[in-house]
């Protein structure tokens, strides 16, 4: 039996068991070391750090990188790797949410500061990327309600800087839901309350991170299979994930805004500075011993949450409808959302355009699609580049969607994402020429050998 996961620390044991979680010990900066550090091993595939020892903080604990690979999304997620996109196509679908529940206490409730107490300078917030503006929340899931329909309520994701002991800048992009939630406040002239929930079970993360029609909890209960527990927050009248590390609670107040930013972009450059709402606290919570989480931005996690898990299914089924015998879709976070690579057992010489045509037409995002063989490891960059350099013919076996609309921040783009679009059928071709059977040396355990 799988050990269950309701809250970080759960998510931290199975990660240890399986070799997952590496505990650096050695003291780290805040500033931009431990993003360095986080970075070089999500890069590698590595375990993910629970940093011990913070420079200036010897009290605090962080912890980065939980869904940065895609063996640790299937541990987040309970499942083998090759059912990542089966479990989250289950878990999307409206259908199979399960609401939360509503418990009488947090365990965030441990320690509550308010008032003139509050100062996010005791905060172990990183100074990730080396020109980011300052130090930011970048882990943190947004708790929100809309104010018209108090029974809906949010999850998502927005980066806050501090700017100052109790006021945080907050980006929201205006079709955010959060933004429609603020905006129906703003115009009324009041403040929209939420909370900033730190520290959390994956399948919240993993939730917070969808589009979706109603409250990302139920994403997450259908994750877990059960309801995910909730607690009304103290200062705010909102339910906020119960087993949660730290929670902020605060509100934006209507007609304010102030420079926040830059910071590391999903593209992979720097962002701007926005004039962005502002987020002033009303309480800082956390459980005995908190871990503080983060996300190093512009990096695989973030992409991992924003554009692999969520979408994934969505261009499975879009492939599947036009190429029944697709096996696989993968959107490979070093990418930054803007490549699929999909896997199919071809049937028809022209299926695999199909299929990259079908990624196309699911979403703006793709830019560049690669169709594949079954038996090329869709997750493993250098299979992929083994494919496009042995089995493409650059005359004859790619398309170009000249002027297609794309993501508007694709930096290979014009300002309103408008570039072209590259189709790729890097499958064999077994008309073309004969080849036996491709060279294989099954992997072996390591540890049995190297000692
Ligand atoms: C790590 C991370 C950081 C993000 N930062 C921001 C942000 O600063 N501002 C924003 O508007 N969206 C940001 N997003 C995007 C959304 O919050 C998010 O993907 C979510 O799905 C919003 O969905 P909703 O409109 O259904 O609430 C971020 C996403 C991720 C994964």
């Amino acid at each position: 039996m799988p050990e269950p996961i309701y809250d970080l620390r759960s998510f931290l044991s199975v990660l240890e068991a399986h070799g997952e979680l590496v505990h650096i010990t050695r003291q780290v900066s805040l500033k931009h070391e431990l993003a360095n550090v986080a970075a070089t091993l999500e890069r590698r595939q590595a375990a993910a750090p629970l940093f011990e020892c913070i420079e200036g903080f010897p009290e605090q604990r962080i912890f980065s990188s939980a869904v940065a690979t895609q063996k640790r999304s299937a541990l987040a997620l309970g499942c083998a790797p090759e059912q990542v996109n089966a479990v989250m196509a289950h878990a999307l679908e409206p259908a199979n949410g399960i609401p939360p529940r509503r418990v009488a206490r947090a365990a965030w409730q441990d320690h509550v500061i308010t008032g003139e107490a509050i100062d996010l300078y005791s905060l172990p917030i990183p100074h990730h990327a080396l020109h980011d503006g300052g130090a930011f929340i970048t882990g943190g899931v947004t708790v929100s309600n809309d104010p018209e329909d108090r029974a809906r309520g949010n999850l998502g994701y927005n980066r806050f800087q501090v700017l100052g002991r109790r006021t945080l800048g907050m980006n929201i992009n205006e079709w955010r839901d959060v933004g429609r939630f603020f905006s129906k406040k703003e115009r009324l002239g009041e403040a929209l309350p939420c909370a900033i929930a730190i520290g959390l079970d994956p399948a919240l993360m993993i939730a917070a991170g969808v589009k979706y029609p109603d409250d990302e909890l139920k994403i997450a209960g259908a994750i877990r299979g059960q309801p995910i527990e909730v607690a009304r927050g103290l200062t705010v009248d909102i339910d906020i994930p119960a087993h949660a590390e730290w929670v902020i609670e605060g509100y934006i107040p209507a007609n304010v805004r102030r420079g926040e930013g830059p910071l590391a972009e999903f593209h992979g450059y720097y962002g701007e500075v926005w004039q962005s709402p502002i987020f002033e606290v009303t309480a800082i919570c956390r459980r005995e011993g908190a871990i503080w989480q983060t996300i190093i931005p512009g990096w695989s996690e973030h992409i991992y949450i924003g554009n692999v898990l969520p979408r994934e299914p969505m261009l499975f089924k879009a492939v599947k409808h036009i190429a029944p015998t697709v096996k696989a879709v993968h959107i490979p976070p070093h990418a930054n959302g803007f490549m699929v690579v999909v896997q199919l057992e071809k049937t028809n010489p022209g299926q695999p355009r199909n299929a990259a045509m079908a990624v196309f037409g699911a979403h703006l995002n793709p830019r560049v699609c690669v169709v594949v063989d079954p038996d090329i490891n869709i997750y493993d960059p250098a299979d992929v580049t083994w494919a496009l350099v042995n089995r493409v013919d650059w005359s004859q076996d790619i398309f170009i969607v000249p002027q297609a609309q794309n993501h508007q921040m694709d930096p290979a783009c014009d300002a309103r994402g408008v570039g072209a679009k590259l189709g790729v059928d890097a499958t064999y071709k077994r008309e073309r020429r004969e080849y036996g059977e491709r060279v294989s040396y099954p992997p072996v355990d390591l540890s049995r050998y190297l000692s």
